[in-house]
């Protein structure tokens, strides 16, 4: 393409135009013989179906080498006329959509029983994979028949009154589990965990296909076929096809060669008398479009301030905003419109960990719901973060009322706006989960670490206990508990319970969420709180026994929003690592309708219960949990 850059040529030009000529004319000629057979033109089950085409068939419709090979769908005989994938060993699933561009397929069990299938089918046998976006995780399946009762990893769909199917996560530990009269059916490697509980079943499941690879070609706007010259039988290429030619189609074509061979010759000649009049202009703006960009490069990136620009941003500290353990917040200006929080770390011996923790976790971030870091400052023995000013303040000023023990009143901002602060963190935290090269793992989300701008969108901050791993780490190390009582997962404070990672932020999250709703403080921890009713359990309780949870008089829009942030909240609460959903999980059952959310199981699973398994099961009393670490 550098013949557009200098300045054309009579010759260039000259070249331009047989070139293009050429090309289409060739296109249009190919037709013929290249084209697509009409018998494997694009068709649909019905007309809003999804459209089949390469590399799908319709089996009964289409013949073999319309498709390749694995690749067949088919339509149902009843008055639906729905898509039908059928994968190997007659395991048939329905067909919500298919993303030729992402080469994603939707589907779901007809019965809402998708592991049923799943037993059935070897998923890495077929051509299609779940992708890596999904927690994948591996299990063993049990054909129990005992009148245990289980909560953890009961396939409902699958078990009856004489026999229990449970799906044990692999990496749990088998001694918490009641297993004593079950068999072992068979293991299931890597399967997306919602697949397994149940409160997804009703949701389609995406597979995708890595091969054929025909995204690029979709891209381009042409169309892959099967090569039927070469000797693979798996062989594709990328054709230009143009759209079904007929015989009435060919003088129209005529006519349209003609129009895009004038409309191009009249543009080359625009092109060409512009060009010489302002290649000089273009060069300028060039160079100051590239002189923007470094400015704005260099804005994305932490600036490093002096303590006197400190100083001087904070106006010799004159504003404080607040006040903790870790230091001191300050208000400041870096010019008129840009207000900023500088936050000047009292001890920074005592701090190395949480400078270097922000500055190495945040700097690299930009997200709508984690806030800005702006700059920081070394100098010295001085030690400072400045971040974008959010106007206001924590979201644990709005959720708390101001005597810690008030419901309602406390819910300022109604629960349409809470839903969206709640969804924004989660996709805020989804993030740092999902990270470029490293996962964010952030161990302290609390209402006091959410910010809100000044139109309440939350913004995710302090990052002194964050913890960078990569992302095929499912695990991080720890030496000691980190967090703040209340919030902080089991497995933070005690290795038994499992791993710390990502998952240990749903659980944060979860607590959030309950808080939230309930618009007062899970566990109070300034009062001696044996006798107060732990607040999760209390409405958990509720919930299940389909009561009105005794929240008082809303409205019904506003009772479906209360339930469904209660039943997410729970899922995320779960004891157990595994048995929390993915953030991005939270993200999608926000974002959906409450009736597809299904009751979690017990996080408080019973503690009079004279059930073997069942104590290892149980939430010891938060009072024993000993280890407090405020981080302010
Ligand atoms: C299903 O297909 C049959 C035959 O192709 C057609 O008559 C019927 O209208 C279709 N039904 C729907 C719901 O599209
Ligand atoms: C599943 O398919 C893979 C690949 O074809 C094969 O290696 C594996 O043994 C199969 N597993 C079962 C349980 O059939
Ligand atoms: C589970 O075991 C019972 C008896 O042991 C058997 O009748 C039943 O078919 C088994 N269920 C499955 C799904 O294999
Ligand atoms: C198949 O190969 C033959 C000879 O190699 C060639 O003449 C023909 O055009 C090819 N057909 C297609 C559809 O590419």
């Amino acid at each position: 393409m550098n013949i557009f850059m200098g300045v054309p040529t009579f010759q260039n030009l000259l070249f331009i135009f047989f070139f293009f000529l050429f090309t289409i004319s060739g296109k249009t000629d190919g037709a013929g013989p290249a084209g697509p057979d009409d018998e494997c033109k694009p068709i649909r089950c019905k007309h809003n179906g999804p459209v089949i085409r390469f590399p799908f068939r319709l089996r009964d419709r289409q013949p073999t080498h319309c498709g390749y090979p694995g690749f067949e769908l088919s339509c149902t005989a009843d008055k639906e006329n729905s898509t039908v994938l059928e994968l190997p060993r007659s395991v048939k699933l329905l067909v919500k959509n298919i993303n030729y561009k992402n080469q994603q397929i939707q589907v779901y069990d007809p019965n809402m029983c998708f592991l049923r299938q799943i037993l059935n089918l070897n998923i890495s046998a077929s051509p299609f994979q779940f992708p890596f976006i999904y927690e994948l995780e591996s299990f063993i399946i049990f054909n129990c028949s005992s009148g245990y009762d289980y909560y953890y990893g009961l396939i409902s769909c699958l078990s009856n009154h004489d026999y229990k199917i449970i799906a044990k996560p692999y990496k749990t530990e088998t001694s918490y589990w009641e297993l004593s009269s079950c068999k072992k059916m068979l293991d299931i490697p890597s399967v997306p965990d919602f697949i397994i509980y149940d409160y997804n079943q009703n949701i389609p499941t995406s597979l995708e296909w890595s091969k054929p690879m025909c995204a690029k070609c979709e891209a381009q706007g042409m169309e892959c076929v099967l090569d039927r010259n070469s000797s693979l039988a798996t062989q594709t290429k990328c054709l230009y096809i143009p759209k079904h030619s007929t015989s009435a189609g060919k003088s129209r074509k005529l006519v349209i060669t003609g129009i895009i061979l004038c409309s191009f010759l009249l543009v080359l000649v625009g092109i060409g008398i512009y060009r010489l009049h302002s290649t000089n202009k273009i060069e300028k703006e060039n160079r100051q479009k590239i002189e923007k960009f470094l400015q704005d490069y260099r804005d994305l990136k932490p600036t490093r301030y002096s303590y006197a620009d400190i100083k001087r941003i904070t106006n010799q500290f004159k504003e404080k905003l607040g006040q903790g353990g870790y230091g001191t917040v300050f208000k400041g200006r870096i010019s008129n419109d840009v207000i900023v929080a500088v936050k000047i770390l009292n001890n920074f011996k005592g701090h190395g960990d949480e400078f270097i923790n922000e500055v190495g976790s945040m700097g690299t971030i930009h997200h709508v719901n984690v806030a800005r870091l702006v700059g920081f400052c070394a100098d010295g023995e001085q030690r400072a973060l400045v971040y974008e000013f959010l106007s206001n303040g924590s979201l644990e000023k709005y959720i708390f009322s101001a005597d810690g023990l008030g419901q309602r009143q406390s819910h300022s901002l109604g629960y349409d706006k809470l839903q969206d602060i709640a969804l924004g963190i989660a996709k805020g935290i989804d993030y740092l989960h999902q990270g470029c090269d490293q996962r964010i793992i952030h161990l302290d989300i609390k209402p006091h670490n959410v910010l809100l701008d000044q139109n309440f969108i939350p913004k995710i901050s302090d990052f002194g206990t964050a913890k960078l791993c990569s992302k095929e780490q499912s695990a991080v190390s720890m030496t000691a508990a980190r967090g703040t009582m209340g919030y902080i997962a089991p497995e933070v404070l005690s290795r038994n319970f499992g791993n710390v990672s990502h998952k240990s932020d749903v659980y944060s999250f979860g607590m959030l969420l309950l808080e939230i709703v309930g618009g007062r403080k899970n566990i109070d921890v300034n009062v001696d709180n044996t006798s107060q009713v732990y607040y999760p359990e209390w409405v958990y309780k509720h919930l299940n026994k389909e009561e009105d949870p005794g929240m008082g008089i809303v409205e019904e829009g506003q009772f479906k929003i209360i339930k469904k942030l209660i039943i997410v909240g729970l899922w995320c609460i779960q004891w157990y690592p595994v048995n929390r959903p993915s953030m991005n999980k939270v993200v999608r059952m926000l974002e959906g309708d409450e009736n597809d959310l299904v009751m979690p199981p017990n996080p408080f699973a019973s503690a009079d219960s004279s059930k073997r398994s069942s104590t290892a099961l149980k939430r010891p009393m938060h009072s024993a949990l000993e280890i407090i670490s405020e981080s302010d």
